[in-house]
This record gives structure tokens, C-alpha cells and sequence, in this order.
């Protein structure tokens, strides 16, 4: 009843319904019993097609009518045992809400100890062990792909996690925590401080640079001193990112908005916003525990040759 904020409007939803079933059954009534004319002669509704078609207007058979008292009968003893009036929580007292934590209340009970054995052990070696890594894939497919990939490998503005490029580092507290307290990744809109568009250029050419790609020298050195005052706070003085922040590194080419100059230049001009949602307050330690570990062992897959 959160939506409504008076309970009148639970009492003007209850009437509502009880009048209309109560109508219901007066209609009823009234087209059942007005029906055979004197004489049991049953008369036409008057229309006709076809010039000889008519329409009788016979009684419904019984057994049809007694169905619709039924269907009375059963909306009435459902509204005394189940919510549907107003504020009325029904004999059972049954919610949506209710049932849903009881059946995750009996799954925790199923599946709780077998979560959390893996609790005891360090992230390393659960990462390690095949049957903990399946139920870290189970639950990444329900809660984590839908933003970072089936697979894990990310798309624009979404980090892979699959490989050894880390926004925040890839160490297993680093990756917990990650996924427990969400993060913020704000670069900001620097395309002024940076002095127009011509500078924006340069300091993406510098960029470019940093990441091994084809650049133009003279721009790139020009940017170069503009990256030293305007962006080396947070990307640092070479550009190798800071995990603190969640600042990229800038020079191994793994690109979380694009890496051509187009998308660098709206990357400064615009500023970029990453948002990854903290997940404690819906997965319990046990689970969190074993996602961590999942994409721990994604990323020292990546590492082997
Ligand atoms: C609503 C989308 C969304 C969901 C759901 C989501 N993430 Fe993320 N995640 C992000 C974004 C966006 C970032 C990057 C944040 C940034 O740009 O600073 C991120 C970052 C991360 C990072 C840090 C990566 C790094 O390079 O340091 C980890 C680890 C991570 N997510 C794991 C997970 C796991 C595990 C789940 C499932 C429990 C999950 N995420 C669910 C959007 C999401
Ligand atoms: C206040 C800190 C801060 C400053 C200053 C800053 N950045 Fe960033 N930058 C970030 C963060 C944080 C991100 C990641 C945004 C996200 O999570 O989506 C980022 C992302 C980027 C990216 C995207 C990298 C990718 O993988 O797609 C580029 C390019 C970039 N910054 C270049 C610059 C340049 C050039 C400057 C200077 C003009 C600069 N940044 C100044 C914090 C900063």
C-alpha cells in the first residue's frame, strides 16, 4: 500500500469492489428471474435477420447460472482469506512480499552452508576450485552480466573483467570491494580547462602517444605540457592511472571509452561517468566471496601465455 498515502483510498478501493460484487449479483438475479413469459411460451427478442431468422429469448440453462453464483461465492470467500480489500491482509495473511523472502529464507537454508564453506578459505584458492568457481559463473550470469558481458568481457564504458587491466586493482580485496561498496569513476568535463578545442587535440594526440598509437608528434608534444598540469593529478605524470580513483592507465591500449582520437576528445571534453552499483545490500558475504573469486580467476586465466 506504499503507493497510497491515505488509508481511505484502502476503504474507497474495498467498497468499490464489494458494490460491484454485489451488483453483479443483483444483475443476476434480476435477468433470471424475469424470464418464462405466462403460459411458458417463450417469446423472441424481436430481432430478426434474413428475413426469417429469429432470436428466442429462452432462460439460461441452470447449471450456467449456478456457475456465475459460483464465481460469486468464490470471489467473496477469496477476498475473506487472501488480501484484495483495501488494507485487509486476509485470513492467511499472505503477501508477495512474504512468500518471496520465504523462499529465499529456504534457499539460504539449502544453499547457505554450501556458500559458506567457501567463506573460510582465501579468495586465491577458492578462485582455484572447480565447483566454486561454477556457482561463481551461476551467480555472475544473474547479477553481473547484464552490464560486464556473459563472458565477462565488458563493452563500451563497461570494464572486461577478463583481463589484467584493472580500474581499481586486481587484487582480491580490491576486486570484494569492488563489488560489495560499488564505485564511482568520474572524469570530469576538462575541455575548457584543457583551453578549446585545438589544446583538447593536442592532449589527445598526447594520449594517443601514451598508448602506442600512430599520433602526430608535434601535437602530441604540445599536449604533452597540458597533460602535466590538467590531467597527471589523476592519471599520473605518465599517465599509468591511479587505482585510488579509478583512474584508467592510459598507455596499454585497453579502452573503456574508445580509443580513437574522436572518442578521446569527447572523453576530455565531456568528462565520463562510471557507475558500478554496490551489491551488499542484496548478496550476503558468502556470495560476494565467491563472485570475487570467479573474477579473480577469469583475469589469472588471462595472464597465462
Ligand atoms: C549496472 C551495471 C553493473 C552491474 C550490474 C555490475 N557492474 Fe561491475 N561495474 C560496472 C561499471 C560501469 C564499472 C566501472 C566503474 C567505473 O567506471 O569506475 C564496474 C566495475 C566493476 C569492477 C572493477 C573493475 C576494475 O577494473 O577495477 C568489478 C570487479 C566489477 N565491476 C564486478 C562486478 C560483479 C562481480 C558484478 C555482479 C555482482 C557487477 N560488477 C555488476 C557496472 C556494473
Ligand atoms: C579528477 C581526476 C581526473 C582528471 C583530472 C582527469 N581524468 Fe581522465 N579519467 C578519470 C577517471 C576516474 C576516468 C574513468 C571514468 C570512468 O570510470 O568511466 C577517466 C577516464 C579517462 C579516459 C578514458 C580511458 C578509456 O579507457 O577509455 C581518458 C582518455 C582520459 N580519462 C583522459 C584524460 C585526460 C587527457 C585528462 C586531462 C585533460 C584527464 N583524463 C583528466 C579521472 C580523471
Amino acid at each position: 500500500m506504499s503507493d497510497f498515502t491515505h488509508e481511505a483510498w484502502g476503504i474507497y478501493i474495498a467498497v468499490i469492489t464489494l458494490i460491484s460484487i454485489a451488483a453483479c449479483a443483483v444483475l443476476l438475479q434480476s435477468l433470471t428471474t424475469r424470464r418464462v413469459r405466462k403460459g411458458g411460451e417463450v417469446g423472441t427478442t424481436g430481432h430478426l435477420w434474413d428475413e426469417d431468422l429469429a432470436e428466442w429469448n429462452n432462460p439460461l440453462p441452470r447449471w450456467w447460472i449456478w456457475l456465475f453464483y459460483i464465481t460469486i461465492v468464490f470471489s467473496l470467500v477469496y477476498l475473506v482469506l487472501y488480501p484484495g480489500l483495501g488494507g485487509y491482509s486476509g485470513y492467511f495473511g499472505w503477501s508477495s512480499e512474504g512468500q518471496y523472502r520465504n523462499e529465499q529464507k529456504r534457499a539460504a537454508e539449502t544453499f547457505g552452508p554450501l556458500i559458506d564453506r567457501f567463506l573460510k578459505q582465501d579468495i586465491e584458492k577458492v578462485a582455484a576450485d572447480p565447483e566454486a568457481r561454477q556457482m561463481g559463473q551461476r551467480l555472475f550470469l544473474n547479477y553481473c552480466a547484464q552490464c560486464h558481458g556473459s563472458d565477462a568481457g565488458g563493452s563500451r564504458g563497461f570494464p572486461s573483467l577478463r583481463d589484467r587491466d584493472w580500474l581499481y586493482g586486481g587484487e582480491p580485496a580490491a576486486i570484494r570491494a569492488s563489488i560489495a561498496e560499488g564505485r564511482n569513476g568520474i572524469m570530469p568535463a576538462l575541455g575548457a580547462a584543457v583551453g578549446g578545442d585545438e589544446s583538447v587535440k593536442d592532449v589527445a594526440h598526447h594520449v594517443l602517444k601514451l598508448a602506442g598509437r600512430t599520433h602526430d608528434g608535434l601535437r602530441a608534444f604540445r599536449g604533452g605540457a597540458k597533460f602535466e598540469t590538467v590531467c597527471a593529478a589523476c592519471h599520473g605524470p605518465e599517465g599509468k592511472g591511479n587505482p585510488q580513483l579509478g583512474a584508467p592507465n592510459l598507455t596499454d591500449d585497453i579502452w573503456l571509452h574508445g580509443g580513437s582520437e574522436a572518442a578521446i576528445m569527447e572523453t576530455i571534453n565531456k568528462g565520463r561517468k562510471g557507475v558500478m552499483p554496490p551489491h551488499k545490500n542484496f548478496l550476503d558475504a558468502g556470495k560476494i566471496h565467491l563472485l570475487a573469486a570467479y573474477v579473480y580467476g577469469l583475469s589469472r586465466e588471462a595472464q597465462k601465455p
